[in-house]
């Protein structure tokens, strides 16, 4: 595992960096994104990239982490609705070609397995773009998931609900309590890994993510394993880090 630390606004261009390449080099190039604050900068340098330099998504295929259960179609933090305002619409990528599981599905189990089967059939995710929970989730991961899982419905922890509820006028019961979410298993088949963190409260999950014993009570502890995952982090992000 490679771990990068440095000022967040470098972290965002090397990120940036790795994801041009994969979309000048691949003719059906297959990003995996993340919703949350962690890719906000990422995003924005692709939005510029693209503005002032012609960067193309137009053959990309885009593939979503997760999604909440029970939101409605409109509703601004469904994570369809957070990615189109925060990366797609800003570079131009046609909506069809960014999914993500189906959380408004009246058949969620069916919804998940088809979600598996649209990344497979799509060649798998080139390069995942992640972030990290204050647990050490990645994706909806919460800790004590399989770290041999799929797409699948997961209940939310009371912590993960309170750090989002930041998204949700600060009222954490309007939180949804389920989503859907790409397992360790999925997650760990995307060729390339880049992981984003910034700020103090995410120093105890990079030091378990980067030092301490893969375990499924840290989930993301299983990057540990994969052949190319990169970390990036700022310097709060590393203070727990030896
Ligand atoms: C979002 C996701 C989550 C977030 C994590 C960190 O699609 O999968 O795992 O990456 O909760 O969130 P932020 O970046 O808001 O601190």
């Amino acid at each position: 595992m490679e771990v990068v630390i440095a000022p967040a606004e470098e972290l965002a261009v090397l990120a940036a960096d790795a994801i041009e390449a994969v979309l000048r080099s691949r003719d059906e190039p297959v990003l995996g994104l993340a919703t949350g604050s962690s890719p906000l900068a990422v995003y924005d340098e692709l939005a510029r990239r693209h503005a002032e330099q012609g960067l193309s998504f137009e053959r990309a295929r885009g593939f979503m982490l997760d999604e909440y259960v029970g939101l409605a179609e409109d509703h601004p933090q469904r994570y369809r609705n957070v990615i189109a305002t925060e990366i797609a619409e800003r570079v131009g990528w046609p909506a069809e070609r960014v999914t993500g599981p189906d959380g408004a599905a009246t058949d969620l189990p069916a919804a998940c397995a088809a979600y598996e089967e649209s990344i497979a059939a799509a060649g798998g995710v080139d390069l995942q773009i992640l972030g990290i929970g204050t647990d050490g989730h990645i994706a909806f991961n919460e800790p004590g998931s399989s770290l041999a899982s799929r797409t699948r419905i997961k209940t939310l922890t009371r912590q993960t609900r309170e750090d989002n509820a930041r998204f949700f006028d600060d009222d954490v019961d309007q939180v949804p309590t389920h989503c859907l979410t790409q397992g360790l298993g999925t997650i760990m088949e995307a060729r390339h890994l880049v992981l984003l963190a910034t700020g103090r409260h995410k120093a105890e999950a990079i030091h378990q993510l980067v030092e301490g014993p893969v375990s499924a009570m840290w989930p993301a502890t299983v990057m540990q394993w994969h052949q190319h995952a990169t970390v990036l982090v700022d310097e709060a992000a590393a203070s727990r880090l030896q």
